[in-house]
């Protein structure tokens, strides 16, 4: 479908949960989040129907996103009936990977296709301070599980820190010659729930290529500018939501696993499908698509983002 601006709408990104087993610092608070209750959640059936609903309406591919997908113990379930319905072509997965070696193979058999993984240091110091409770170990044991299953295709999100990540850059970026990967780059974003990053943390992603000079340009891909090292198997990519926002571009809506439709990240506005039969819920989502804001407003140390949830009641 459509929007009022022209945009093409055909990514559904669907949050099954907000509970994480990490607590990144700029995603969620440290004492974690407050359980909702069972009944404010959208149930399996009630996920499915609004992933028939939104393909219905022009989306082909679906990420499945959290918190942390992997968490929920019916995730592969899920990702199988959503990967079956009719007009979605392709179900992809973003994780912090922590989960996969138990649940790699099984996601794929299910239909997975691809899967975005959360990594934004190699030292294992850096990884438990950001994370504030989880080992490096395990998310590289994720890393292989998810390279061992055979996805279509594995990229590697990193999000950008000035004075924390950004003399790794060359070590990131290396992974993409060691495996076949890619490693994006991510802005920071001012979220709440998140951290109060000072501004020196909030660096532009364009530092990325003065750490890389024998970068090259190749083509841009969804939210991404790409790049690629010399004999590297997978590209860099740049996302820069702060520094070129890309939402003249953007062709995604989002579901919260409490049943809102989030038509853009960055903007507080909701629209709710709990418990809603299949025509109300195709109904809301033709609403949330047709009025989905042009843009977000500004984005910086102290502009936060509009969005009324924490990034781990989104997934990004
Ligand atoms: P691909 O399907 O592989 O292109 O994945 P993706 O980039 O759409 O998804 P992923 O979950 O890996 O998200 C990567 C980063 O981009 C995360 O930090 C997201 O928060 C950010 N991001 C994704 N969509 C948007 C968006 O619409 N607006 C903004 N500002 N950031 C976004
Ligand atoms: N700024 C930028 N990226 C973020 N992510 C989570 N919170 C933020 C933030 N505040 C990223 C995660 C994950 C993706 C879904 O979103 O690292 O890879
Ligand atoms: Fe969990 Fe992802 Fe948030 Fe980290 S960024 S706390 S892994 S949901």
């Amino acid at each position: 479908m459509i929007d009022q601006y022209g945009r093409s709408i055909t990514y559904l990104r669907l949050s099954v949960t907000d509970l994480c087993n990490l607590r990144c610092r700029y995603c969620m608070p440290a004492e974690g989040v407050s359980k909702k209750r069972h009944g404010e959640m959208l149930t399996e059936d009630e996920m499915i129907r609004a992933v028939e609903a939104a393909a219905r309406l022009g989306v082909t591919k679906l990420r499945v996103t959290g918190g942390e997908p992997l968490v929920k113990p019916n995730i592969v379930s899920i990702c199988g009936r959503a990967a079956r319905v009719p007009g979605i072509d392709e179900v992809c997965l973003t994780t912090n990977g922590v989960l996969l070696p138990e649940l790699a193979a099984d996601l794929r058999r299910a239909g997975v296709r691809r899967v975005n993984l959360s990594l934004d240091t190699l030292r294992p110091d850096r990884y438990a301070a950001i994370t504030r409770c989880g080992t490096l170990e395990k998310a590289l044991a994720g890393l292989d599980a998810a390279l061992s299953a055979g996805f279509d295709k594995i990229k590697i999100n990193a999000v950008l820190i000035g004075g924390f990540n950004d003399d790794e850059i060359a070590d990131l970026a290396e992974l993409t010659r060691r495996y076949p990967v890619d490693v994006r780059f991510i802005e920071l974003m001012p979220m709440p729930g998140g951290e109060a990053f000072g501004p020196e943390c909030y660096l532009p992603v364009s530092r990325v290529l003065d750490a890389l000079p024998k970068a090259a340009p190749e083509s841009s891909d969804g939210v991404a500018r790409l790049y690629r090292l010399p004999d590297a198997q997978g590209h860099i990519g740049l996302i820069s939501p702060l520094s070129q926002h890309f939402c003249a571009d953007c062709n995604r809506i989002r579901l919260t696993a409490d049943g809102r439709i989030k038509p853009c990240l960055h903007s507080a506005e909701e629209i709710s499908i709990k418990g809603l039969d299949d025509a109300g819920m195709e109904e809301q989502l033709r609403r949330a698509i047709y009025g989905k804001p042009a843009c977000h407003g500004e984005l910086s140390a102290d502009s936060r983002s509009l969005s009324a949830r924490n990034m781990n009641q989104i997934g990004g």
